[in-house]
């Protein structure tokens, strides 16, 4: 009989912790800021004995999250917000040397992935930390018996956001939730160049393309967009964009490049990328006119930006063409590819955002949770911006980790700033 103790968690492998531990640590060298507010949080211990149930991409800049919230006294587990999204080195030494249950295998199936975050649930959180609000919705639909032990939440994305927005705005959201995309050191920065260096990463990886010459379609001139456009445009991309409000489709066109709807783009475009957190963006009719080879990924939050049913139906064969690339055959023999399972690619087939991108995201998680501690008891039933006190000092620190000094407004400016009788 096997009478070692059972260690919480599900993983692929525990033999791949050691693996983990270094890529962690490589992670934290670049994370500054976390660095600082771990200290902080060892000696003061804001987060004592509060249970948090984190559903975020298993990654080692996640795992350096988690470490800094157990380090401020939390009691944590951890679960994947993607099937994809995975290291499972990572997930493996955070189970096994850091004492956080971990639970998340790349490429689970779909029952998997829901019992994996049931897992995290059964944790019986007190602060939910969320990336797409699966964690959230499961809570508010099937297991609402926890509802009253929680205080407070954060979310990471834009898509996690516009959902518990709309719980709010319909009466469902039963807990405050910190929008951590929202903070200006978050989605100027993780979304425009962590995703955007680091989606281009995954599609190189996957498909070794030689992007410079070729046509890249970007649909979605956000923040992420905009980051994939420009490290495209700096391989030598000729890029398209489409978009669908007009103050992005002018600020495109104003950068510098074309705007066209998809019907026309699709018959042109070598590589697809979406990014938009809307569905059906790629779909029947695109497919239909895409040119013999068009490569197609996405990097927005959900795997539904490309109609992939829809990709099925249209195509005679499928085969895998190399890990993460599948080549679907179209019924007048056109072979179109799809990358990563129309997933996150930049997570599916590389490593997602650079750890020091993901610096600034996860201090204003780290710092958020200790808001919600501080706060919950004031704050209602809706979605808050991160507190701009704490956007600010995050600036600050990396900028100082950067060396980088700045100006300070002399007595004479700061009252002229804030005059309406000057400058006449
Ligand atoms: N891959 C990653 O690691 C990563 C990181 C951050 C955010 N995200 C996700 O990426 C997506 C975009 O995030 P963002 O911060 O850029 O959001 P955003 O709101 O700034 O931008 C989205 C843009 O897409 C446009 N759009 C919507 N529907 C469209 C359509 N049918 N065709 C063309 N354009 C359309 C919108 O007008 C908007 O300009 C979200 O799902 C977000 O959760 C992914």
């Amino acid at each position: 009989m096997n009478t070692a103790p059972k260690i919480a968690g599900d993983v692929k492998d525990l033999a791949l912790a050691e693996r983990g531990k270094r890529k962690i640590e490589w992670a934290n060298q670049h994370m500054p800021v976390l660095q600082l507010i771990r200290k902080q949080f060892i000696k003061e211990q804001p987060l004592k004995d509060v249970r948090l149930s984190t559903c975020l991409h298993v990654t080692s800049e996640t795992a350096n999250l988690a470490i800094t919230l157990r380090d401020g006294g939390a009691d944590l587990v951890l679960c994947a917000s993607n099937p994809l999204s995975t290291q499972d080195e990572v997930a493996a030494a955070l189970t096994k040397d850091y004492g956080i249950p971990t639970y998340a295998i790349k490429g689970e199936d779909n029952a998997t992935y829901y019992a994996h975050i049931g897992a995290a649930l059964d944790h019986r959180p007190q602060i939910t930390l969320d990336d797409g609000a699966d964690l959230v919705t499961q809570l508010l639909t099937k297991r609402t018996d926890l509802v009253k032990d929680v205080i407070g939440g954060t979310e990471e994305t834009t898509t996690g956001v516009i959902r518990l927005r709309a719980m709010a705005k319909d009466g469902t959201l039963q807990y405050p939730i910190i929008a951590v995309n929202d903070a200006q050191t978050k989605h100027l920065f993780d979304n425009r160049y962590g995703t955007g260096q680091s989606t281009i990463d995954g599609i190189l990886r996957a498909t070794n393309l030689l992007i410079a010459g070729l046509r890249v379609v970007i649909a979605g001139y956000g923040w992420c967009g905009r980051g994939v456009a420009m490290r495209a445009k700096g391989l030598g991309a000729d890029v398209i964009i489409t978009e669908v409000n007009p103050v992005r489709a002018l600020e495109a066109v104003m950068d510098g490049y074309r705007v066209m709807p998809m019907n026309d783009a699709a018959k042109i475009g070598d590589i697809f990328i979406t990014v938009t957190g809307d569905k059906s963006v790629l779909a029947h009719e695109h497919f239909e006119h895409m040119k013999d080879g068009a490569v197609m990924a996405n990097s927005g939050h959900f795997n539904v930006e490309i109609d992939i049913p829809a990709l099925e139906k249209l195509s005679s064969a499928k085969k895998q063409a190399r890990p993460f690339v599948d080549e679907y055959v179209m019924k007048d023999g056109r072979k179109l590819y799809l990358l990563g399972d129309g997933r996150l690619i930049n997570l599916a087939s590389a490593e997602g955002h650079p750890a020091s991108v993901m610096d600034m995201s996860f201090a204003n998680q780290a710092l958020s949770v200790e808001h919600l501690i501080k706060h919950s008891s004031e704050m209602e039933k809706q979605v808050y911006g991160v507190p701009e006190a704490i956007d600010r000092a995050i600036a600050k620190l990396k900028l100082e980790s950067m060396g980088v000094q700045l100006d300070k407004l002399t007595a004479e400016q700061e009252h002229y700033l804030s005059s309406w009788s000057e400058g006449t």
